[in-house]
């Protein structure tokens, strides 16, 4: 070899050398220093008002992947199609963001069963969210919407009334997720019996989260455990008549994928209340949001009702075949998940020590995904607060990396309802947009409260018309 082709060849070894040195040993993470040894950065994130909010301003200063700490833990927050990209085919989560809610959903939730266990768990609970089988749950959904249908008409007196948006949204919601989980086991009184019961949990977590700790013994405790056992026997019931039936393919639900799956009672009654709350807010919320989205904009709304009345019919039940053709019903719902931030962020972590867009993570370290974050990244959805479903039309997908939109998180652990929840929600607004006219009661201020899923921040009150 000659002198110069020596020479170019040791700068380029050189180079590689120090590029793999630096990338997995010196390349730093940016991101925030620990204020406190013990509270991390726990101040900062309070003074943002939400975790959805701290990671909105930690994105923004030190770009797409940034770390900061949480009490002692140093954490990895991540925003960009990219490295979401990098991380779907990691299943463990830690357990670090969600234990607060381990006193409701129980320590055996499938929320924290992670590796062979977590695994196996969501190959045989994912059979009863399967497209074949959301299919078979259309039967409910309409049964459902026609119901709060029902109920609206006997209450308008003629001309246009008004409602509370949310509070039917939630009743439709728990109904629909009990009806389908659970089988059609239930008379009314029994599902408002379990919602109250519901609504103790879900408040006292909420003021958990909010650093309001019951002493041992209190009432608030005394209250919390009541209204959990009360969940609890509804769903021990539930066992009780369906291990009575005959299950076929179909009529099998989730509830009896858990009784021949689970090891124990406390398994079978963790992972059947997690997935009522996994389905109930989140549900509840993206259909609130999407109908004042739908009323505050009524050029969306006229394009919405047309195609409806194509596809749908008049009275008909809205089956799968009219479903697949309400494209532009599709783009709604999207819009409507990514511009409410529905669900702002998931999280992972690996046992060994892996690169990340680069940068060396060691192992155990949580990484958060931004999912909120980038959502509203302007880069792919300009002036993000705009409601525009015209951003989910077949051409304008095409121009960003799909991985920018994950409203139900990435990779192997993305949410199992994902199907459901789409299915459910092209139903509901199907349905409603073809019976009626929705407005929105004038002089209104509505904002987004973002915690484990975003909800509004009063009572949506919506006008509605028959139409005709
Ligand atoms: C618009 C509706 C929904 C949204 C936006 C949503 C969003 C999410 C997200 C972001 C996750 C975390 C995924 C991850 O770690 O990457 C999740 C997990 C989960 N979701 Fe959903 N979800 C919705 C509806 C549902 C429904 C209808 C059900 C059940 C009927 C459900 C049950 C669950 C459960 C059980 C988990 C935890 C799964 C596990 O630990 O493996 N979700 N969801």
């Amino acid at each position: 070899m000659n002198f110069y082709l020596q020479l170019i060849v040791g700068f380029f070894l050189a180079y590689v050398i120090k590029k793999i040195f630096l990338t997995k040993k010196d390349k730093q993470i940016p991101g925030m220093e620990p204020r406190s040894k013990d509270m991390g950065n726990l101040e900062d994130l309070g003074r943002a008002g939400s975790l959805h909010q701290f990671l909105v301003g930690l994105h923004d200063k030190y770009g797409k992947i940034a770390s900061f700490w949480f009490g002692t833990q140093q954490i990895v927050s991540i925003s960009s199609p990219e490295m979401f990209k990098e991380q779907q085919s990691v299943f463990d989560r830690p357990l670090l963001l969600f234990q607060l809610f381990e006193p409701f959903i129980g320590p055996n939730s499938l929320q924290y069963a992670n590796k062979d266990d977590g695994k196996g768990r969501r190959k045989e609970y994912d059979r009863s969210m399967s497209h074949k089988a959301v299919t078979r749950y259309l039967g409910e959904f309409n049964a459902a919407v026609n119901e709060i249908i029902d109920m609206l008409c006997k209450d308008m007196e003629g001309g246009i009334s008004e409602h509370a948006l949310c509070t039917h949204m939630a009743t439709f919601a728990l109904k629909v997720d009990l009806m389908t989980l659970f089988g059609n086991v239930s008379d009314d009184s029994k599902i408002t019996e379990f919602h109250n019961n519901y609504n103790v949990c879900w408040s006292e977590m909420g003021s958990r989260l909010g650093g309001k700790f019951p002493e041992p013994g209190s009432e608030q405790e005394e209250n919390f455990q009541t209204a959990l056992n009360g969940a609890k026997d509804f769903v021990k019931g539930v066992v009780e008549i369906r291990e009575k039936l005959e299950i076929t393919e179909e009529n099998e639900r989730f509830i009896d994928i858990l009784i021949r799956h689970c090891a124990d009672e406390d398994t079978l009654l963790s992972d059947a209340i997690t997935y009522v709350v996994g389905g109930f807010h989140t549900t509840a919320n993206s259909l609130a949001w999407g109908f004042y989205f739908i009323a505050g904009n009524s050029a969306v709304q006229d394009k919405l009702h047309a195609e409806i009345s194509e596809h749908c019919g008049k009275h008909d039940s809205i089956g799968i075949s009219s479903i697949n053709k309400c494209v532009y019903l599709k783009q709604v719902f999207d819009e409507t998940l990514r511009c409410s931030v529905l669900a702002p962020f998931a999280a992972r972590y690996l046992d060994e020590d892996i690169l990340l867009g680069g940068y060396p993570i060691p192992g155990g370290t949580p990484i958060v995904h931004a999912l909120g974050v980038s959502l509203q990244n302007p880069e792919y959805f300009p002036e993000p607060s705009k409601f525009d479903p015209d951003r989910f039309s077949p051409e304008n997908i095409k121009n960003r990396p799909s991985t920018a939109f994950q409203p139900f998180g990435v990779g192997k652990r993305i949410c199992p309802g994902h199907r459901f929840a789409n299915m459910e929600a092209a139903v509901c607004i199907a349905a409603m947009v073809r019976k009626f006219e929705i407005g929105l009661v004038d002089g209104q201020k509505i904002e987004p409260v973002h915690g484990l899923v975003t909800h509004p921040s009063a009572e949506i009150m919506i006008t509605l018309k028959q139409r005709h």
